[in-house]
């Protein structure tokens, strides 16, 4: 069985294949944002920007958690720090628990993440154990870090084969952890998507940010078939595409829950998507996969400067959606003329 780190180093090679990703359409094609003839603006004028976390951001857009607590992860995590500070956008980072029990710091980071909201990273399930709260506490105080999120990734753990498969107790640590904490809580899934009803119980405990990682985009129960033994498999078989796919994941959280701060993703692949997520409902978007593919190539360099290059792309792309909605700010866009097909 391989050890923490290296099935971290495991998932970003996996994470970066084309069998990484789901079969199943995350359906934003299907949102069709109605086209204005007469936008009466000028695109470079469309405000992009945003709020989240006390910090003024340029576009709603955050990269969301990967990795960390080993060399490569740790270096990848710098490199995102720094270019989600030139963009001014939000960083979560991967699961601390492989570097919290090394005792190793990841402090760097917030150096690195000027002026951008940083987000920390556990499982619900090492939340739930013993000494669980206090790790996350400890996780918060090595980043310096804004907000906390804590995945919800009961599929994925399934499919891997050295998996936890007991999520009990997993609810009440997370009120445990609210009531504690100094900073706010999120919760998110890892491509398996959010329902409205878990969204509503994990509000009831006090979490105020949902970011909903739907289906349709990297595809954990696909990446660990490539990890187990053929029974694993064969048991997995079924639930290759199990989930929901993110349109349906954000409208209906976001049906539910009016006053939610609701983040997209699940297969976000361009600034439209972006834009198509805002007018559904989402207050952010985020994005893992796409991002990793373009910072490090196959012989595992990084390439900060692919990031960079497509980062300007999105938020061109975004700021071409609203000109073209006749939308001059994110909030104008929400209530554009669209359809969902
Ligand atoms: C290489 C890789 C590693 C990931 N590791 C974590 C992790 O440690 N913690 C976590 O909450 N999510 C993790 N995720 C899930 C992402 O944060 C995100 O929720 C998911 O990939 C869906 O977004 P995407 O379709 O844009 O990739 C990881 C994703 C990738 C691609």
């Amino acid at each position: 069985m391989p050890d923490l780190k290296e099935r971290k180093g495991e998932h970003l090679d996996l994470a970066k294949m084309p069998s990484a990703m789901a079969q199943v359409e995350n359906s934003l094609d299907r949102v069709r944002l109605t086209h204005q003839a007469l936008p009466e603006a000028n695109v470079d004028e469309a405000d992009t920007s945003t709020r989240f976390l006390n910090y003024r951001l340029a576009m709603p857009l955050m990269i969301s958690g990967m990795t960390g607590g080993m060399a490569r992860g740790d270096a990848i995590n710098l490199a995102l720090a720094e270019i989600a500070s030139e963009h001014r956008i939000a960083l979560c980072i991967g699961s601390q628990r492989a570097s919290l029990m090394a005792r190793q710091s990841q402090s760097a980071l917030r150096a690195r993440a000027k002026n951008v909201p940083l987000m920390g990273n556990l499982g619900g399930v090492q939340l739930a154990g013993e000494g669980g709260i206090a790790l996350a506490q400890r996780a918060i105080d090595d980043l310096g870090a804004d907000a906390m999120a804590i995945h919800l990734n009961p599929l994925q753990e399934l499919a891997q084969p050295e998996g936890d498969r007991n999520w009990r107790g997993v609810l009440t640590a997370l009120g445990e952890l609210v009531k504690r904490s100094d900073v706010p809580i999120m919760v998110k899934e890892v491509g398996a998507g959010i329902s409205a009803k878990t969204a509503r119980q994990v509000m009831d405990q006090g979490v105020s940010i949902i970011d909903i990682a739907g289906l349709g985009g990297t595809n954990w129960t696909r990446i660990e078939q490539s990890r187990s033994d053929p029974l694993r498999q064969d048991v997995m078989m079924p639930f290759l595409d199990w989930g929901i796919p993110t349109v349906d994941a954000l409208t209906s959280t976001r049906a539910e829950h009016k006053d939610a701060f609701i983040i997209a993703s699940g297969g976000v692949r361009h600034g439209l998507d972006m834009a198509r997520c805002v007018w559904l409902g989402a207050d952010m978007v985020s994005a893992a996969g796409v991002f990793i593919k373009v910072l490090e190539d196959e012989n595992q360099r990084l390439c900060p400067d692919r990031l960079d290059a497509l980062l300007s792309v999105w938020k061109d792309q975004l700021k071409i959606a609203m000109f073209l909605t006749a939308s001059k700010t994110l909030n104008a866009l929400k209530t554009a003329e669209g359809v969902v097909l």
